[in-house]
């Protein structure tokens, strides 16, 4: 097995105990012809989103790779297509980290809406002059309305967030049925996409990226936001069209923005390093301790199963 980049130790540890795994010491991104050898050596691979197991990559000849173990609960850097046309199984790591990038949402959404890091640049700046009624005025969470884009499991517990901490009304939009107890529970309410960002002081993505979702906030649904509301983005870059987000941003079309993905990872947009009614973050949603190494013990189950001969619990292709 290939493992692409450096896992929390205990993940390492399990790996090397139950499988011939070959670690990534130096931590660097494989490049596409390393990602394509390994599929050509190893029985499994365990890459992560920086890594994309493009069709090329599955079909290097011959090709021993029979599942590839995800580790992340997105999986738009594998061509699943590309992955069932050749017979190999892909799985991702679901569940174990909804909480720590739900509470990272929450964290874009506070940061934005009261001024947060440019407060914090401010006061490391040394310009912070003192305590004054007028100073740094940002905008109320509680009580607002979010609208969430993609009520899934991430999408709920933002809500649940939301609602039950700060007593927000919750819009959703979702393609997919959502369980009723849970529309209940959050007092949730359904709304076309057009009518969610006409209502929302807050707007937070967590669909997944797929080419129906690629730039569903464009110039166009960017401008059908309120000017006071507030954009955050801690689902995948692709869903959001960054040259009209700071297009936008630059002409008051929307307050502000709280992001943790970007189009082009890891390089950011330049316009918006220079914008303080942004803030940014280094793809952040599941990085705790405790979330990732479940996310790798996840995998480890994951493939575990898989050559035991028994269906992956994770699996998605
Ligand atoms: C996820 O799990 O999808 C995170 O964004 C890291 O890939």
């Amino acid at each position: 097995m290939v493992v692409t980049r450096r896992l929390p130790e205990p993940v390492e540890q399990e790996l090397v105990r139950l499988f011939d795994a070959r670690l990534n010491p130096e931590d660097r991104p494989l490049s596409p012809a390393e990602l394509a050898e390994a599929a050509g050596f190893a029985d499994a691979l365990l890459p992560t989103v920086t890594d994309k197991i493009t069709a090329s990559v599955l079909g290097v000849e011959p090709l021993r790779a029979r599942i590839v173990a995800n580790f992340g609960v997105g999986y738009n850097n594998i061509d699943v297509a590309a992955a069932k046309a050749v017979d190999v199984a892909v799985t991702n790591t679901p569940d174990v980290l909804t909480d720590c990038t739900a509470d990272l949402a929450m964290t874009l959404m506070l940061s934005v809406a009261r001024r947060a890091g440019e407060g914090e640049r401010h006061l490391r700046s040394g310009s912070w002059t003192g305590w004054r009624p007028t100073h740094m005025l940002g905008t109320k969470v509680t009580g607002k309305t979010l609208g969430v884009v993609g009520l899934g499991r991430i999408g709920r517990a933002v809500a649940r967030r939301a609602h039950h901490g700060f007593g927000m009304r919750i819009l959703y939009y979702d393609a997919m049925p959502v369980p009723a107890e849970e529309v209940a529970s959050l007092q949730a309410e359904q709304r076309s996409l057009e009518d969610l960002l006409a209502e929302s002081d807050f707007v937070s993505l967590h669909c997944p990226a797929t080419p129906q979702t690629r730039h569903l906030m464009n110039a166009a649904t960017l401008k059908a936001m309120k000017p006071d509301a507030f954009l955050i983005n801690s689902a995948r870059g692709d869903v959001v069209d960054e040259a009209a987000l700071v297009e936008a941003l630059r002409s008051g079309t929307i307050a502000g923005a709280g992001l943790d993905v970007y189009e082009g990872e890891p390089s950011v947009t330049a316009e918006l390093l220079t914008m303080e009614n942004v803030v940014l973050l280094p793809h952040l949603g599941s990085a705790t301790s405790e979330t990732r190494v479940a996310m790798g013990m996840r995998a480890v189950a994951n493939l575990e199963a898989f050559f035991r001969g028994d269906p992956p619990p994770d699996r998605v292709a």
